[in-house]
């Protein structure tokens, strides 16, 4: 089944008097449980699409469904309401609020669910920590933390919401490369377990090869869309050679 849907969006930024294309007929269709990697130079379109996909912005023209649901139907409340339910969102500058501790950055999102009690977010809060090897740190503040870690508190938030889809934009960009790898590793190894779909950006063809599905960008166009196989990529698309199937 799909969980995300993008038929021939386009994003067209203006910039004073110019126009830019961020993407361009983009149309993808995102099977649920993937560990997908969209890939490509700076500048190619990446975060537009995460961005797009995680409901922060919305395409000029085109249609996005998201678990099922049309966005561009919503009214203002129900996206949020979607987005808070449905998607977690990793960035590269970790985005964690410095004065809270790792474990208050991980219920912060909890705190918008009336219907969970004090107890249940601290049950949360202490599970997901656990699951990113960060148990004994749930009291030191972001400035008390190592890259990678804050990256494991922003990973442990992303997931205490039950978020069906986790968005990653660049998230190993700012890690050193085993750092990254490891962060890549637990990323994927939740995906195995939880069945949590997994989108991330990256420009790192070593980050990009963890992943078990790509979307090749350029120039705000998909040119690739491949599988892994134990041989490595199978380009199921690719636009060189004018073979269709968007289906990743
Ligand atoms: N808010 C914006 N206003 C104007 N142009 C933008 C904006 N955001 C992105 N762009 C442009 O859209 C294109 C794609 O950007 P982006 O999606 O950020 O690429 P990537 O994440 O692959 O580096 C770039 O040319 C970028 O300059
Ligand atoms: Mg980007």
């Amino acid at each position: 089944m799909a969980i995300v849907e993008l038929h021939n969006v386009s994003k067209r930024y203006r910039l004073g008097d110019q126009e830019v294309n961020a993407l361009t007929n983009v149309t993808l269709s995102i099977e649920e449980g993937v560990f997908l990697a969209i890939a490509g130079p700076s500048g190619s379109g990446k975060s537009t699409m995460l961005n797009i996909i995680g409901c922060i912005d919305t395409p000029s023209s085109g249609r996005v469904i998201v678990n099922g649901n049309d966005v561009s139907g919503q009214t203002p409340d129900q996206l949020a309401n979607l987005r808070a339910r449905t998607i977690g969102f990793i960035f590269q500058t970790f985005n964690l609020l410095p004065v809270l501790s790792a474990a208050e950055n991980v219920e912060y999102p909890l705190l918008q669910f009336p219907e969970l009690s004090r107890e249940e977010r601290s049950e949360r809060v202490a599970k997901y920590l656990a699951i990113v090897g960060l148990r004994k740190y749930a009291h030191h503040r972001p400035n008390q933390l190592s890259g990678g870690q804050r990256q494991r508190v922003a990973i442990a938030r992303a997931l205490a919401t039950h978020s069906r889809i986790v968005l990653a934009d660049e998230p190993t960009a700012n890690l050193d490369r085993k750092t990254g790898e490891g962060i890549l590793r637990l990323m994927k190894d939740i995906n195995r377990k939880n069945g949590t779909t997994f989108i991330f950006s990256t420009h790192d063809r070593r980050v990009m090869n963890m992943a078990d599905r790509l979307v090749r960008v350029e120039d705000g166009h998909i040119t690739k869309l491949g599988v892994q196989s134990e041989s490595g990529w199978v380009f199921v698309q690719d636009k060189t050679k004018g073979e269709e199937d968007p289906e990743v």
